[in-house]
């Protein structure tokens, strides 16, 4: 299948490491040009070398929080000026905290919101007149399963990441006649590093050992196994392609099945 993707200019944000490296990765193999971000520059600069000399990628990689709205406008400008323009944008980030809704503070309401929803309106904003310029663009927010199904002690996902979602439906609504095309992935249980930090605290809650954990999340999807990062990197580059180029506006679950919906 030929994605037409070489060439392309990919952001993944959030991709030093778990879904969004590996999303880094898949853009490389089809001959993007990538730019990735995370906090930890070590992790990032790692991540990226790699990535570069796998595929003989061009790869810009710069340390940032994206809770940063300068910081993320920076690093915008500076893809543009480095590969001439932005094509492609996944937003990413880490997990909000598992909590039960009487345990999360404000406080925690509040980085959910930033983390999870503002970050992704951060890059809407620097991107999109890009795209307009050369009416072509995707943007693909990863989210979470928890957009379709919440998840039990994730009540800040649950509820945060559904406004993910109505702007995803209001970009793709009114960028589409610019040739934008928005739509999010939901990853199910995945194997990164983020399940097992939620395997650690489900198993502080249930008293039962991380292994049990990890067993429960897999034979509750008809797979009867957990995800691989790749799978859900492969869906956002299919996503990007111009073999999605009539899918706009839609949350795609990667999950395995885990949702139990219609
Ligand atoms: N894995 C799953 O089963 C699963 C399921 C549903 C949804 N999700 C969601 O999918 C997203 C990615 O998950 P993952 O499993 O790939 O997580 P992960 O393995 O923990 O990786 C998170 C990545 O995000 C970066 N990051 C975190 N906070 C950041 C910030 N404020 N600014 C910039 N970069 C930041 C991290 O690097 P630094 O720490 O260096 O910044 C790392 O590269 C998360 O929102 C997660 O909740 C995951």
């Amino acid at each position: 299948m030929d994605t037409g993707l070489k060439n392309r200019v990919a952001i993944v944000a959030a991709s030093s490491q778990g879904i969004g490296r590996a999303a880094a990765e898949a853009f490389a193999a089809e001959g993007c040009r990538v730019a990735m971000c995370a906090r930890n520059p070590e992790a990032l600069q790692t991540a990226a070398k790699k990535i570069q000399k796998q595929y003989s990628a061009e790869v810009l990689a710069e340390a940032l929080d994206v809770t940063d709205p300068s910081a993320v406008h920076r690093f915008v400008e500076a893809v543009v000026s480095n590969f001439g323009g932005v094509d492609i944008c996944v937003t990413n980030a880490g997990g909000p905290p598992a909590k039960g809704f009487l345990a999360a503070s404000l406080e925690d309401w509040r980085k959910a919101v930033d983390l999870n929803f503002l970050s992704t309106v951060y890059f809407a904003r620097e991107v999109i007149p890009h795209m307009q310029r050369k009416h072509w663009g995707r943007i693909i927010t990863i989210t979470s399963i928890t957009t379709k199904q919440p998840v039990a002690d994730l009540v800040l996902s649950n509820a945060v990441r559904a406004a993910v979602v109505g702007l995803v439906k209001s970009l793709a609504n009114e960028f589409g006649k610019d040739g934008i095309l928005v739509n999010n992935v939901g990853p199910g249980y995945t194997a990164t590093d983020r399940l097992k930090e939620l395997a650690k605290s489900r198993s502080a809650v249930l008293g039962k050992n991380e292994n049990e954990i990890f067993e429960s999340w897999a034979m509750d999807s008809p797979l009867k196994r957990l995800g691989e990062p790749r799978e859900v990197a492969d869906t956002i580059v299919w996503l990007a392609s111009e073999r999605a180029s009539y899918i706009t506006g839609q949350t795609v679950l990667v999950d395995g099945g885990l949702y139990k919906g219609l």
